[in-house]
Parts: structure tokens; C-alpha cells; sequence
């Protein structure tokens, strides 16, 4: 096994054993954990960020099962969204022992420091769906083509409002709302977004009344439905006193469920005021339910099940020595080196396919979304 302080620990318990074994007389069923050799014994520790979005309890349940199924211990710990909180979580499972990391980062400028302690005890640690920066002391990256997600999102409005195919359509009235500014894969997200919807921007077929259209003017911070749900007031108010929504482009189903809200409260989706083409992502429960309510429009699909395996596998590889397998060696420069990942591809889903994708998938049960 790659990691020095499990091998220490397996020759320090092999010496300890040998000991007791001589002062006892006993039999060693069992033996330690370590000296099995492999994966067997090693212990894995998972940094989720928050048990508050359905996503993050998947994830941390599919990933403990995925290492599981190969031999390996787990620990488990949510950060309930606070990078200090997720920091010192990460220093304890470091100093108890963990062979590996994997984290899915609250803060993605603020493991710098713990990073390195897990270098200094050989620890190897593998991103989480979120690419952790500024540190060389990132093994590898496992996500979705996080910039895919956004061109889906964007393309999903643009074909919805029927301005694809070079229609002279509009204009309509569109609204932006982008993720959490120290999440890296916000920007990935309003990018291929932006690649999607600027053009139409620019032709004057959507508008911003609000001109709210910089990243740094639509960011949600912690991707908090409540604070979302907020802003989407305030922009009714102060842009749609005289005017129709039309589309809002929302980066995940906790903050399209606060976008929502905010509509619902200001009459659309009743009587003449349509409701507005509203994205999201993670297919969360609460949002496809939404999605067959003919209330929020769009989901991205994200198979946190795959997800799963691919993390799972690198720490498996990383641990015996071998090299993962990865699929992208350019695109995801954390500042300080281009992190080796392992990209997953996203899927559009809505009323028409959800049934098809998300049930016939076997991700959720019929029962489930009822
Ligand atoms: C992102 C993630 C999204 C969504 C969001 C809020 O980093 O890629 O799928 O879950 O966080 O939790």
C-alpha cells in the first residue's frame, strides 16, 4: 500500500502482534487491519460539504458504498456548509490515520493549508465534483462536464422560447442567478450558460431588465434557496412592476425551488401570469416533483451513482499504486497544476423525459416522485 502511515501502522501492529502472540500463546484470527495488504482495512475518509441538499446525503451514502464493495473503511463527515467547520474535520480524519481523501469542498480556496498536512502524512486526496484550488496537493479530479451542464441549461431556455434554429423570436424577458462564488463550478455553470444565451443577449431577442448580467451580480452564496428566493423578489419588484418574466436561468433545483417561491408569491403560475421557464440541476426530489407540477421547467441529471464509482475507483488505483483512468488532462487548472479528471456527461430532463431517465433509469422509483 502506497500510504507511509499505513505502513508504519501495519508494521508497528504486525510487531505488536507478534508479541502478544508470543507472550499469549493465542491464535491471530482476525489479524490487524493492515496486514491484509490491498484495500482491506484501509480507511477512506469522505468530506461532504452539507446534509442540507438532498444531493451531498447521496453522495456521501453511494461513496461509502462504492468503497465498501471494494474492501475498504469509510468515515463519513458534513461540513454543514462551513469551510472552517469542513477544515478541521479533515485535520481530524488526517489525524486519525485515513490512507485517502475525498472531498467535495465548501470552500474551494480554503484547504490549502489542511491540504498540505495530508501530503506531509502521504495521504493522497481526490476532488469531489468541486475542484478544490490553489494546491499542488489535488491527485485527481472526479465530476461532470461541469461547462456541459450550463449549455444545457441555456439551451434548454433557448429552445423552449423557441429561438434556436435562427428564429427572429422575442424579445423575452429572461433573468440570470448563478451559484456560490467559492464553489469553482459556478463559473463552469453561467459560462456555458452564457455561451448559450449572449448571443441572443446581444441581438436584443432576451433581456435583462434587471442588467443584472455580470457573474459577480448573480451569484448565490452557499446556493441558498432563501437567499435566492430573495433576490428574486427584490428583481420582481424593482424590474417586473410593468412586465412579464419569461425565463430564469437557475443553476440548481435548491435555488429554483427559492426562484419559484418568489413567483408563486407574485402570482405567476395562476390565472393569465405563465409561469416562466425556470432551469435547475441535481434532479433533487422536491424539483422533479415540481418539474410533473409543470412548475419548474428543467432539471440537469448528474448520476451521482457513477459519480460514486469513478471516486471510488481512484482512491482504489491511487492506493494500489496504478494509475486511474481519466478522460481530461486540460481543462481543469486549479492555479497551481492542471488536475488529472474524470468527467461524467450530464442529461437535460423535463416533463418529457424524466419518466424514461429518472425512473426507467432506476435512480428513483415511481413512488418516489408521487
Ligand atoms: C455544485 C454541484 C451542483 C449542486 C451545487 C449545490 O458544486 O456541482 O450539482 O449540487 O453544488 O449543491
Amino acid at each position: 500500500m502506497r500510504n507511509r502511515r499505513a505502513a508504519l501502522a501495519a508494521i508497528a501492529s504486525a510487531a505488536s502482534l507478534a508479541l502478544t502472540l508470543t507472550a499469549c500463546g493465542q491464535n491471530s484470527e482476525g489479524g490487524s487491519e493492515e496486514d491484509k495488504g490491498g484495500s482491506d482495512g484501509a480507511t477512506v475518509g469522505i468530506a461532504m460539504p452539507t446534509k442540507s441538499s438532498e444531493r451531498w446525503i447521496t453522495d456521501g451514502a453511494n461513496v461509502e458504498k462504492e468503497l465498501k464493495g471494494k474492501g475498504f473503511k469509510t468515515k463519513l463527515v458534513f461540513g454543514e456548509d462551513d469551510p472552517d467547520q469542513q477544515v478541521s474535520q479533515i485535520e481530524n480524519m488526517i489525524t486519525q490515520g485515513v490512507n485517502a481523501l475525498i472531498v467535495a469542498a465548501i470552500d474551494n480556496k480554503s484547504l490549502g493549508n489542511v491540504l498540505q498536512q495530508a501530503k506531509d502524512a502521504d495521504i493522497p486526496v481526490i476532488s469531489y465534483d468541486r475542484l478544490i484550488l490553489g494546491t499542488e496537493n489535488v491527485d485527481y479530479y472526479a465530476s461532470f462536464d461541469n461547462e456541459k451542464v450550463g449549455e444545457l441549461q441555456g439551451g434548454y431556455i433557448a429552445e423552449k422560447l423557441g429561438l434556436k434554429d435562427g428564429s427572429e423570436k422575442g424579445p423575452f424577458n429572461i433573468e440570470l442567478f448563478a451559484g456560490s462564488n467559492d464553489d469553482n463550478n459556478t463559473r463552469y455553470f453561467f459560462n456555458g450558460a452564457m455561451k448559450v444565451l449572449k448571443p441572443y443577449m446581444d441581438k436584443g431577442q432576451l433581456v435583462v431588465r434587471s442588467k443584472q448580467t455580470a457573474l459577480n451580480q448573480v451569484t448565490t452564496l452557499r446556493w441558498d434557496g432563501g437567499t435566492a428566493q430573495k433576490r428574486m423578489d427584490d428583481l420582481l419588484t424593482s424590474s417586473y412592476r410593468s412586465a412579464k418574466v419569461d425565463a430564469v436561468l437557475s443553476p440548481y433545483d435548491g435555488i429554483s425551488i427559492g426562484i419559484l417561491s418568489a413567483l408563486k408569491s407574485d402570482g405567476y403560475g395562476s390565472g393569465s401570469k405563465a409561469m416562466p421557464v425556470v432551469t435547475g440541476q441535481d434532479a433533487e426530489i422536491a424539483s422533479v416533483k415540481s418539474i410533473k407540477a409543470g412548475q419548474q421547467t428543467q432539471t440537469v441529471f448528474k448520476d451521482l451513482r457513477e459519480l460514486a464509482k469513478v471516486a471510488a475507483t481512484m482512491v482504489d488505483a491511487v492506493l494500489n499504486d496504478k494509475k486511474p483512468e481519466v478522460n481530461d488532462t486540460k481543462s481543469y487548472d486549479n492555479g497551481a497544476k492542471v488536475v488529472p479528471a474524470y468527467l461524467l456527461q450530464p442529461v437535460s430532463v423535463d416533463k418529457s423525459n424524466y419518466e424514461k431517465v429518472l425512473v426507467g433509469g432506476g435512480y428513483y422509483t415511481e413512488g418516489q416522485l408521487n
